[in-house]
Parts: C-alpha cells; structure tokens; sequence
C-alpha cells in the first residue's frame, strides 16, 4: 500500500480544519513545484499554542501532514512548535512515498511562517536562522 493508515484517516477527516478569525499568527507558504499552498493559524496564549486551524489547497500529504502538524502543536509552548520538523510529521504519519516528502517539509514551514508572523506582530525578537527550513535545536540524530 502506498499510504499509511494514519495518511488515509488524516486526509479523510483533517483535525483543526478551517479559518480562525481571531488568529494570533498566520502563516502561508508554498511549493512552487507542485503549486500547493498551506495556510495555518495559530492561537496563542502565555507563550502556549491554545488553538490551529489550516487550509491546505493541495494535495493529500499534503491535507495529511497539515492535520498532524496541527495536531502535534496544539497545547505546545512556541518553542516546541518551532521544533517541529517536517520529519516528525513523517514519522507520526507512519511514513510518505520519498515524492511525497516535500508535502510535509510544507507543513513544517506553515508552522514556522505562523509563529514569524505571530512574533513580527508581537514585536518579539527572535534569530533568523531559527525560522531557516531543517533547523532544529533538538535533533536527536
Ligand atoms: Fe506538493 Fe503535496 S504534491 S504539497
């Protein structure tokens, strides 16, 4: 099978679908390749993530890797969410076909476009090259 049963359930009913009108952080990024775009909103509260919503307009890993990543930052402080790697929501989604990888590097950079956004907003300081794609303070490999 192509896909696991955990890409197929998240795909099938995506958690934190939909709009957030009061959203304290929007990111939306895209892949000029394959012309997706994902949009993800966070709530934030004490420096914790309360609330996500997302759009994704693209395709099935993609809707897939945006689910779990809402789902794996939800309750996190910022910090954690800024940890989060596309490889993470791989691995939670029990594997992607190798052509199907750049779909949750999609959902890595959401995640991190939404907390910029949330900061450049906040007028919080923070260092660039955290926000850099595949940077992770605690990668344990
Ligand atoms: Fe581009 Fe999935 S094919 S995000």
């Amino acid at each position: 099978m192509l896909y696991s049963e955990v890409v197929m359930d998240h795909f099938r009913n995506p958690r934190n679908l939909g709009k957030m009108e009061d959203a304290d952080g929007i990111g939306v990024v895209g892949n000029a390749k394959c012309g997706d775009i994902m949009k993800m909103y966070i709530k934030v509260e004490d420096g914790i993530i309360t609330d996500v919503k997302f759009n994704t307009f693209g395709c099935g890993s993609a809707i897939a890797s945006s689910s779990m990543a809402t789902e794996m930052i939800k309750g996190k402080s910022i910090d954690e969410a800024l940890d989060l790697s596309n490889k993470a929501v791989v691995e939670a989604l029990e594997g992607l076909p190798t052509h199907k990888i750049h779909c949750s590097v999609l959902a890595e950079e959401a995640v991190k476009a939404a907390v910029k956004d949330y900061y450049d907003k906040n007028g919080i300081a923070y260092n660039e090259a955290d926000f850099a794609p595949g940077h992770h303070d605690h990668d344990h490999n």
